[in-house]
């Protein structure tokens, strides 16, 4: 009879027993679906101080020849993480690069920056960055350039 007075219910102990896990900071199963609402999944290409520091090293040393969305002496960059070497039809490539069939990745641009000639003999791109971090922030740059959803050019 006295006992039932201060046996707390059931859903008390629930309780009590989720606060104290959170002030000790141990995930419980609802703690960490809360945790995951509140986390955005990460775009595939996040915008990141590397990519912050690469639009600089592009400016610097890119855009002489480049441009995001037109074609100067060398082709337009929008999408070119995942485009097809040489895939424009309406730029006038090298042989070498059309022919290349390599894909565009974070590692292959950076060979290609590194030194274009050891990856593609017979390109036409007379330039090379020497200082690696800047061609892995440049990569990381051109990773964030998206290609519009209804294409204007190129593919
Ligand atoms: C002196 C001019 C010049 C500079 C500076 C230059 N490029 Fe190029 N780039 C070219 C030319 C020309 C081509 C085409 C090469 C060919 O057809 O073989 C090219 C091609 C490319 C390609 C291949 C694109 C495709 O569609 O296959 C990439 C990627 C590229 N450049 C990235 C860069 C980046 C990043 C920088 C700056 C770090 C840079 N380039 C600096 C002239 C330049």
């Amino acid at each position: 009879m006295v006992r039932s007075l201060w046996r707390p219910a059931p859903h008390r102990w629930a309780k009590a027993a989720i606060a104290v896990a959170a002030v000790l900071g141990v995930a419980t199963p609802a703690a960490r679906a809360q945790s995951a609402l509140a986390t955005p999944a990460a775009p595939a290409a996040a915008w990141s101080a590397s990519a912050e520091r690469g639009m600089n090293v592009y400016a610097a040393r890119c855009s002489g020849c480049h441009s995001e969305d037109a074609h100067r002496v060398g082709p337009l960059h929008r999408g070119v993480v995942g485009r097809r070497a040489g895939a424009l039809a309406d730029f006038d490539y090298s042989p070498a690069l059309r022919d290349s069939k390599l894909l565009w990745t974070r590692a292959t641009l950076a060979a290609w920056l590194a030194d274009p000639e050891a990856l593609i003999p017979g390109q036409g791109m007379d330039y090379q960055l020497e200082d690696a971090r800047e061609r892995e922030d440049v990569v990381a740059y051109l990773a964030t350039l998206k290609r519009p959803v209804a294409p204007a050019r190129g593919r």
